[in-house]
């Protein structure tokens, strides 16, 4: 039967992107709008989507939200693509900013946005089964459904899953948002149940007041109620694990496939993949400047360069990775300290390790199409789309065994031939470059082996659809629950 769903989310793809979230919202509604379910997604309307999309936008009309103490103007416009239809709310100064988020004023910002969402409900007169809320920038849409709409029998049948893709971004804030920006009273804060320290969380709100919760891999939906994966939300959501789903995350597997890819020099599959990766390499080396080495191992790493990406792992043995026979190409932004490290690694072995400072979509599908080893040595990863990228790609991924990296890589058994990838449990340098280095070994004296892995990574199926499948299995449970 189909179901009618609302995404909301900080970022979706195509319009706009600064991380994995922005992957998922592009390619899981895709999914279930194939399935024949009315799918639609809403985000802000940021200043880069502008830039590049106003023509196709068209709009729908203007209302007074009432966020907390003032009335603002919300603009609503929308979009279509892959059957799936795409809202933006429009907010000038909140949303025409050089970046997404990071602001002083962020709670204040996304509390618009969430009224702004639920408003456009009844304004363009579409009642959803579902509300799909994702991340802190959505977590008090469950909690303001229920509260600020009471008396609207269409906004209480509305039923609420909330995903969370990062436990460490919590989106906390001072109490006094609850009256000011939110129209809510305090008791949500007397009672505990958004109270996080001295002021309220909208992480914290999604996982109290949402029917169902979900995270983006089985392993994250375990860590994630242990005090060291918690990040102090362990307590609670051992409260709620009867109702919290492990989901993995897929790609889209029509954007980023080597035999169509028109970013690629040459495409290739899983029959030409030898001649398709060489192409690419050569290409890749010529591009950055590294030497152009047919033989060489070429390791890629495209990545936010903050703790959670495991990126000092790297920057504490840089000499002794640089010392094997490799080629290593780095894209990505993030840390300073991280950022320099690399800077300095370019420098200091010239033609050998590049770094590309910048967010960079095109270079990052030729980093995976030229590269034959992937690293991702995470400390914590709720899922991980990088590392399905590179298999899709044929760069086998290099991963510690943590959230979804530990739930997608299976990691080479030389003795069977088996695996898709190599993997190492431990979070330290130590056992990462121990793993790099039979990474190495297996590249250059096991050629019958690596080629089987490479082939297994790349039928590897790291599309939607079994997850689409859960997805809809999740729907359908609450939707039929009594009073619906
Ligand atoms: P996270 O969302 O935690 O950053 P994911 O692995 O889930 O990590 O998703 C990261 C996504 O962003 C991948 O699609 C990756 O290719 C892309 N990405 C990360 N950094 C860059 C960059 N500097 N340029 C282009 N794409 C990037
Ligand atoms: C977050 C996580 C990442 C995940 C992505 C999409 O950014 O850090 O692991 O893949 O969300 O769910």
């Amino acid at each position: 039967m189909s179901r009618s769903i609302l995404f909301v989310a900080g970022e979706a793809l195509p319009f706009i992107k600064t991380g994995g979230l922005a992957d998922v919202i592009g390619s899981l509604p895709k999914s279930l709008a194939k399935r024949g379910h009315d799918v639609r997604v809403v985000i802000p309307l940021y200043k880069k989507v502008i830039d590049k999309y106003y023509d196709e936008l068209e709009r729908i009309g203007t209302i007074q939200v009432h966020s907390g103490w003032i009335d603002q103007p919300a603009t609503y416009y929308k979009a279509e693509r892959n059957g799936v239809v795409y809202y933006f709310i429009e907010h000038q100064y909140y949303f025409e900013r050089e970046s997404l988020y990071g602001y002083q004023d962020d709670g204040e910002r996304f509390a618009f946005f969430q009224r702004a969402v639920l408003d456009m409900i009844y304004f363009i007169d579409w009642w959803p089964n579902v509300i799909h809320s994702n991340d802190w920038q959505t977590g008090m849409i469950p909690l303001m459904c229920h509260a600020i709409y009471a008396d609207d029998y269409r906004y209480q049948a509305i039923r609420h899953v909330y995903t969370i893709h990062n436990l460490a971004f919590q989106g906390n804030f001072g109490v006094d948002m609850l009256p000011s920006c939110l129209g809510l009273d305090y008791s949500y804060f007397d009672n505990g149940s958004i109270k996080f320290d001295s002021g309220i969380s909208f992480m914290k709100a999604g996982i109290v007041y949402a029917d169902k919760i979900t995270t983006v891999s089985p392993t994250y939906s375990n860590e994630i109620l242990t005090e060291t994966y918690g990040e102090r939300m362990d307590a609670v959501l051992r409260y709620r694990r009867e109702d919290l789903w492990g989901i993995v995350n897929g790609i889209d597997t029509t954007e980023w496939n080597p035999k169509t890819d028109k970013m690629l020099v040459k495409n290739y599959d899983v029959r030409s993949w030898q001649t398709g990766k060489k192409a690419n390499k050569k290409a890749l080396q010529e591009e950055l400047g590294l030497e152009v080495r047919e033989d060489v191992m070429l390791i890629g790493l495209v990545s936010r360069l903050t703790n959670q990406k495991g990126v000092y792992l790297i920057t504490d043995r840089i000499q002794e990775i640089m010392g094997l026979d490799i080629q290593f190409a780095i894209l990505g932004t993030g840390e300073t300290n991280a950022e320099n490290a690399f800077a300095w690694m370019e420098n200091e072995y010239k033609g050998k390790a590049v770094y590309y400072k910048g967010y960079n979509e095109e270079l990052a599908h030729r980093i995976y199409a030229g590269c034959d080893l992937f690293l991702m040595p995470s400390l914590f990863e709720p899922c991980g789309i990088g590392q399905l990228n590179a298999m899709r790609y044929g760069a086998l991924p290099l991963v510690r065994e943590t959230g979804g990296l530990k739930d997608t890589v299976q990691p080479f058994n030389q003795y069977t031939g088996e695996g898709n990838g190599f993997s190492f449990w431990a979070a330290n340098a130590d056992d990462m470059v121990y793993t790099i280095r039979w990474a190495t070994d297996q590249y250059y004296n096991n050629r019958p082996g690596w080629k089987g892995l490479v082939k297994s990574a790349m039928t590897t199926d790291v599309s939607w659809e079994k997850s689409t499948d859960v997805y809809e299995e999740l729907y359908y449970t609450i939707c039929n629950w009594p009073d619906n």
